[in-house]
């Protein structure tokens, strides 16, 4: 070979290298929805369980809403079997997970399930630990859709490398998977998950409770405040593809009304993926409508795909912002007392200024239409104070358009 023909060989191999090692891409444009089994059932899954909350989301509203992966978490799995293929629970998943994946497809959804990249997953069900590439071919047989992918018993793994297995693995079965990274931010997966995954948890497992920390000896889990100030300092790794995930919806798990839309509201300022975590089944009016608040949603999946930042603290009170496409804002005002709070906001008298997206609200010289996204109620302009009371464990939150 002369040395054109070397460097040309050299930018070909380069050329499949790439190719053949990335993630899938385009499959979280926006951050994902959907809803999976933990939160709420636990280890007490099983297909007829998956089915009925299948043909919930098609037909409560939520699916119309955007909602569309139903995810399995831990405990679905059998045994191997004698080539080391993985089986699913013959009891609680009967007809297999081919036939489960078919009737989630038939009804417009899309299924996920789940495993661990240690030698067992956090429930002790089989890991995928050395069988990456074998399970990957599995689940896409099966058609699996979205794949979260833990971090227990993984015995001195390093996480980038471990997340990058499972993500080749993804890709050379060939079939489009989002990948959630779920190591629980040990490793700052904000660093390197955006080139493997599709999201990844930035924290320890949520609680539904919204304030409080529970300590299980080894671990701990976390309130719905708790969880959010653990999100500071990193809204600068997400974005449209790669996303912050602080864990899955608690909303409808116990928690109160106002305490659900105080959680649904910051999740969507935190552009957080939306997995609902309640039993979709049996839900309250309250409940389906906070899950299917298109006002708010909006502000989730909106196309900049840009993480919302702390504006102001003051005692109770904070005040956040997120920038939205067409010049537009959304702003959540967090009560995270146990009493009612008294707010007043002079917009002209503000400086709204993001350095990260470069944006500007420029209240002095833009007027915007204030719009509550909760009561759907027109509360005038930004060229007069805004003044509201806020609930306990409550929000205000509202979207501000250019007029
Ligand atoms: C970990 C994860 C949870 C859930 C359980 C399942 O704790 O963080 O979200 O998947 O494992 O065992």
């Amino acid at each position: 070979m002369n040395s054109l023909q070397r460097k040309l060989f050299a930018l070909s191999f380069a050329a499949c290298a790439v190719a053949f090692a990335q993630k899938f891409e385009q499959l979280a444009p926006t951050p994902p929805m959907g809803w999976n089994s933990w939160n709420k059932f636990s280890c007490n899954i099983s297909e007829q369980l998956i089915r009925e909350t299948a043909d919930a989301m098609a037909t409560n509203g939520m699916k119309d809403a955007g909602y569309q992966y139903i995810n399995i978490d831990d405990c679905w799995h059998g045994q191997r079997d004698a080539q080391g293929f993985i089986q699913p629970d013959p009891q609680r998943f009967p007809s297999g997970m081919k036939a489960l994946a078919d009737y989630v497809h038939s009804k417009g959804l899309k299924l996920g399930i789940y495993s661990d990249a240690g030698w067992k997953t956090c429930g002790g069900r089989p890991g995928s630990r050395g069988r990456e590439y074998q399970d990957a071919q599995t689940y896409a047989q099966w058609g699996i859709d979205y794949l979260k992918y833990d971090w227990c018993f993984v015995d001195g793994l390093n996480a980038e490398g471990a997340y990058l297995t499972m993500r080749d693995a993804l890709y050379a079965a060939g079939r489009p998977m989002v990948f959630s990274i779920c190591e629980w931010g040990n490793q700052k997966p904000w660093l390197w998950g955006a080139k493997i995954g599709h999201l990844w948890r930035t924290t320890g497992d949520i609680k539904a409770c919204f304030d409080c920390i529970e300590d299980h000896g080894t671990w701990k889990s976390s309130g719905i405040l708790q969880i959010l100030d653990m999100q500071n300092g990193i809204r600068e790794y997400a974005g449209p593809g790669h996303w912050n995930d602080p864990d899955m919806l608690e909303v409808g798990n116990g928690m109160s009304v106002n305490e659900d839309r105080a959680h649904f509201s910051m999740w969507c300022m935190l552009a957080a993926p939306l997995i609902a975590g309640n039993d979709l089944r049996k839900m309250s009016k309250d409940v389906r409508e906070i899950l299917t608040n298109k006002d708010v949603i909006a502000v989730d999946q909106d196309s900049l795909g840009i993480q919302g930042f702390q504006f102001s603290a003051n005692g109770a009170l904070e005040v956040w912002f997120k920038p939205l496409a067409e010049d537009a804002w959304a702003m959540c005002v967090l009560n995270r007392s146990t009493n009612g709070q008294k707010f007043q906001f002079d917009f002209k008298a503000q400086t709204v200024s993001d350095s990260f997206s470069k944006r500007d609200a420029k209240f002095d010289s833009i007027t915007y239409n204030v719009r509550d996204v909760w009561t759907k109620k027109n509360l005038g302009t930004t060229s007069t104070p805004l003044s509201a009371d806020v609930p306990a464990h409550d929000v205000l939150m509202v979207r501000l358009s250019k007029q």
